[in-house]
């Protein structure tokens, strides 16, 4: 509610990915601490966000759009001033590079700037009067109240902002929960919070999510529940909601993206886009490439190309230069990618890359695994890491099949040079994932382009138009058009 509230109970350290050596050997390094919100204090901040919509009757949802534009504007400028520091953290928190890092701020930037460019078209719409059946409607888009605002790990700042900035700008009020791992990298923001918008407006809470989360969906006063992250998180959070068709959900989830690298392909296309499509921020994407199928003929040309381009990755610590490989904050990320690389040679499959699976210090080196089937774990499961599961086929039917029967309808990729095969593979595949790629990896970007996923990836649609929509309701006021209203 527009004030910082003082450190009086319980804090959280932080650790970071970023090993130091000890007498015990490699330990995480602390880095900072954080306060734990109370169950009471989750709470008023709620009220805080629900007496700041005051129905719809409040300062921020009944000013105008111009004047919202501004105080987003002036959020910005400050949070441009603190881009060293929110750079710095980013690296710490979640072993970003700093070329990654870097371009994760920037592109934050650019899409609250491209969402400001877009809400003044959507303005500019609603000051055109439609005019029909002697009904003068002037078409609006106006807010849907309080918004639960949550991002994940992998892209603390760019994808939560890509959800909390259209939320805000549209007239909602704001509870916005930080990411375990890259909480410290929203403290310099608060005060930015704090300065550009009426008190109430955004209300930032720092805590266990499993402990003060449910309490807040339980009630009933969320009117938006955006999540990018767990599928189930985000189906059990939707349950505690007493009136669950009431609520509207924006969420970003799970996804197993597939690649499929035909026998007319550009093998060293396909090769060094699945580098950078698997182990981009250590395969930490939602967008990432999580599964490789190639046609059988090409399969030991590919495996050894993908050896030899993955063995030239740079690993090292995020501000190194060139760096590609960097520490995993999630501590039993190791353990379960090791448990999902004995589950597959269990069943049958190699690793096939020299050190892949291997902890070198503190990096767990990528594995290119082959070949992959239905049994292994690897198959199904988002390993979200660095680990290629590689799969052969012999008829496109079988990735087609493959997907099909996936939960999850984010994105694929097609190589091929041959443009009757892409034709034929479009149509099938455009109505099973959200965006098809083709001579290209997954990826969100550019972040004007739709971004969902059909299945249990995604409910609703981000980007900067699709996202305005998706935090607000067209609306209308419709006019009699008598004579005395011509005049
Ligand atoms: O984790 C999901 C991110 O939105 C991915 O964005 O594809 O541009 O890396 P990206």
């Amino acid at each position: 509610n527009g004030e910082m509230l003082p450190w009086t109970g319980e804090t959280s350290d932080v650790f970071s990915p970023i090993c130091v050596k000890t007498k015990d050997g490699l330990q995480r390094k602390r880095i900072g601490s954080y306060p734990v919100c109370t169950e009471k204090q989750s709470m008023e901040a709620l009220e805080a966000a629900v007496q700041a919509y005051n129905s719809g009757r409040g300062e921020w949802p009944t000013m105008s759009v111009a004047d919202r534009i501004a105080c987003v504007e002036r959020f910005t400028q400050q949070m441009i001033d603190k881009k060293e520091i929110v750079v710095k953290l980013i690296m710490w928190e979640i072993g970003k590079s700093y070329m990654d890092s870097v371009k994760e701020f920037d592109r934050t930037v650019e899409y609250i700037y491209a969402t400001i460019d877009a809400l003044k078209d959507v303005d500019r719409d609603s000051s055109r009067f439609q005019i029909e059946q002697g009904i003068i409607a002037q078409i609006r888009r106006s807010p849907l109240g309080v918004v639960l605002c949550m991002g994940p790990f992998n892209y603390p700042l760019n994808e939560t902002f890509t959800t909390l900035i259209p939320a805000l700008i549209m007239g909602n009020t704001l509870l916005f929960k930080p990411p375990k791992h890259g909480t410290l990298l929203h403290y310099p923001l608060l005060e930015a919070f704090r300065t550009s918008f009426p008190k109430g407006v955004v209300n930032t809470i720092y805590g266990r999510g499993n402990k003060i989360v449910p309490q807040l969906m339980q009630s009933g006063k969320i009117n938006v529940l955006t999540l990018i992250g767990s599928s189930r998180v985000a189906d059990e959070l939707k349950k505690l909601h007493p009136r669950v068709n009431r609520l509207r959900a924006i969420l970003g989830l799970d996804a197993k993206n597939a690649a499929i690298i035909t026998k007319d392909a550009d093998l060293d296309l396909a090769v060094s886009e699945t580098v950078l499509g698997a182990l981009s921020f250590n395969g930490q994407r939602c967008t990432a490439l999580k599964i490789i199928y190639v046609h059988r003929s090409m399969a030991p040309e590919f495996l050894k190309r993908l050896s030899t381009a993955v063995g030239k990755l740079k690993y090292g610590m995020p501000w190194e230069k060139d760096v590609a490989l960097t520490p995993l904050p999630e501590v039993n990320k190791p353990a379960y990618l090791t448990e999902c690389l004995e589950d597959a040679r269990k069943h049958g499959a190699k690793v096939v890359n020299e050190h892949g699976g291997e902890m070198l210090e503190s990096f767990f080196y990528p594995a290119i695994v082959y070949p992959v089937n239905a049994q292994m774990k690897l198959y199904r499961e988002e390993q979200f890491g660095p680990v290629i599961p590689v799969v052969p086929f012999d008829d496109l039917e079988e990735p087609i099949e493959y997907l099909i029967e996936s939960s999850h309808g984010q994105q694929v990729s097609i190589f091929s040079n041959n443009a009757a095969v892409i034709s034929s593979l479009i149509d099938p595949l455009v109505n099973q994932v959200s965006r098809v790629n083709v001579n290209s990896q997954c990826q969100r970007g550019p972040d004007t382009f739709p971004f969902t996923g059909r299945k249990d990836s995604a409910e609703g649609t981000l980007s900067v138009v699709d996202a305005l929509r998706s935090f607000s309701i067209r609306s209308l006021v419709a006019t009699k058009n008598t004579d005395k209203n011509k005049k």
